[in-house]
């Protein structure tokens, strides 16, 4: 059986077309990297979006009913070209920004993406430093191109695997893609330096989560940090269910049961995972067997710091991974708007910024089908 047809998958109503308006009569914000939104929070990650498409039809993110041959994807003349997208980064920077993470849909499917990678590469945050730049991939092209992304500047990657059997990965993944063919692309990443190497694993019950430890087994002492992700009710496709949510909490009693972990200290302000380390006899952390991380947006929202904004492939600034709608940013890349005007821009949006879905989520319905539709992940990117 499919892995789609397990559960309902709920049709599309397109989004894309709207765009909030830009804050109007307020003072200019420049770019001092003191920007904070309405709850205090700065402005420190940006992850663009380089293409909405994607070879993989994972079903909690594309499922296949919905992008199917007649899905109508951006068309090219929408998509911000590299040096716009370059243009849009560094007034970001000018805002605080230090880290960028390149994703989709599938960003190496973007063609010349490199070109992107080495322009961003050029650019440095306000104390003078490289960004730290990274890129989400789903590793069926990495094999291929790792060595032309380090050589580009890329830092490192993060690789979607959802499971290491190979029958649970093909559905999983719902095109019949061989786990052999993304291993090997985790492994030419390490081989050319693109770490540190995470590996995101997304836990489904009754789809992935006989995988949990064999995955923990298989990337233990590996030097790649493994994270399970909490399955989420992002977008409006996947038919998302509670029962379906695997809590961090009971991830952690799975592995602790075998592999004893003991928790570490956050390693940056706002960051998604809660750090667990695999212990040594003595019960102190064992650093060559390494770390794995849970990423609990369901069961234990981050909200509190969150600093991470989103770009859309065709230049819409989303404030939230559930955002409804995203401001569009395009008209003034495209009309006559000076830098100035265009840090302004994002300085005014990010100040107006209250967002903080995942903490909310309890007291909304627990249905995700009622209520407004949010932006699908594959259009905003991770
Ligand atoms: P590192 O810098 O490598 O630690 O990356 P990161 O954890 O900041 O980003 P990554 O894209 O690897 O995040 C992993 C997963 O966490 C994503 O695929 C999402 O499922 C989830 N996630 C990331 N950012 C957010 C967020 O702002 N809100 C929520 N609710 N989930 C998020
Ligand atoms: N829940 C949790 N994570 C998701 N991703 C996509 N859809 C979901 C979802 N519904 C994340 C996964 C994947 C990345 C590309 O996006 O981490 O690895
Ligand atoms: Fe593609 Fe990643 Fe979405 Fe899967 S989760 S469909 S690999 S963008
Ligand atoms: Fe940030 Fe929204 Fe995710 Fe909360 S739900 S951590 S505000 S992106």
């Amino acid at each position: 059986m499919s892995e789609r047809d397990t559960h309902r998958t709920i049709p599309l109503a397109d989004l894309r077309q709207a765009g909030l308006s830009l804050p109007t009569g307020q003072a200019p914000v420049s770019g001092t990297g003191a920007l904070a939104d309405s709850l205090g929070r700065p402005l420190r990650d940006l992850r663009i979006s380089v293409t909405d498409r994607c070879n993989f039809r994972c079903s909690y993110c594309m499922p296949k009913e919905v992008f199917d041959a007649n899905y109508a994807y951006l068309p090219h003349a929408s998509l911000l070209s590299f040096e716009e997208i370059t243009r849009l980064a560094r007034q970001f920077v000018a805002h605080g920004v230090q880290k960028i993470r390149l994703t989709g849909g599938e960003p190496l499917l973007r063609k010349n993406l490199e070109r992107l990678i080495e322009q961003l590469a050029n650019l440095r945050t306000l104390q003078g430093q490289p960004l730290d730049i990274t890129l989400t991939t789903n590793g069926s092209l990495l094999a291929r191109k790792a060595q032309s992304l380090k050589d580009a500047g890329l830092q490192r990657v993060t690789v979607s695997l959802d499971g290491l059997d190979d029958a649970v990965f093909r559905r999983m993944n719902d095109v019949d893609f061989a786990v052999a063919d993304v291993l090997a692309g985790i492994e030419v990443a390490r081989q050319v330096g693109l770490g540190p190497i995470k590996v995101n694993m997304v836990v489904k019950r009754a789809s992935n989560d006989q995988e949990i430890l064999p995955m923990a087994r298989y990337f233990k002492g590996s030097g790649i940090v493994l994270r399970f992700i909490e399955y989420m009710d992002v977008g409006a496709t996947n038919g998302w269910r509670m029962d379906q949510v695997v809590p961090s909490a009971e991830v952690v009693r799975r592995i602790q049961a075998e592999l004893p972990l003991l928790a570490l200290e956050p390693s940056a302000a706002g960051e998604t995972a809660q750090r667990w380390g695999y212990a040594a006899a003595a019960g102190l952390h064992d650093a060559d067997a390494g770390e794995i991380g849970v990423i609990s947006s369901v069961t234990r929202a981050f909200c509190g710091d969150c600093n991470r904004a989103r770009l859309s492939t065709e230049g819409k600034l989303y404030l939230c991974l559930f955002a409804q709608d995203g401001y569009d940013l395009k008209p003034l890349l495209r009309g006559a708007a000076s830098d100035a005007a265009l840090a302004s821009a994002i300085g005014q949006i990010w100040q107006g910024r209250s967002d903080r879905y995942s903490e909310l989520r309890s007291s909304l319905p627990a249905d995700s089908g009622s209520g407004p539709r949010r932006v699908e992940m594959s259009y905003i990117g991770g």
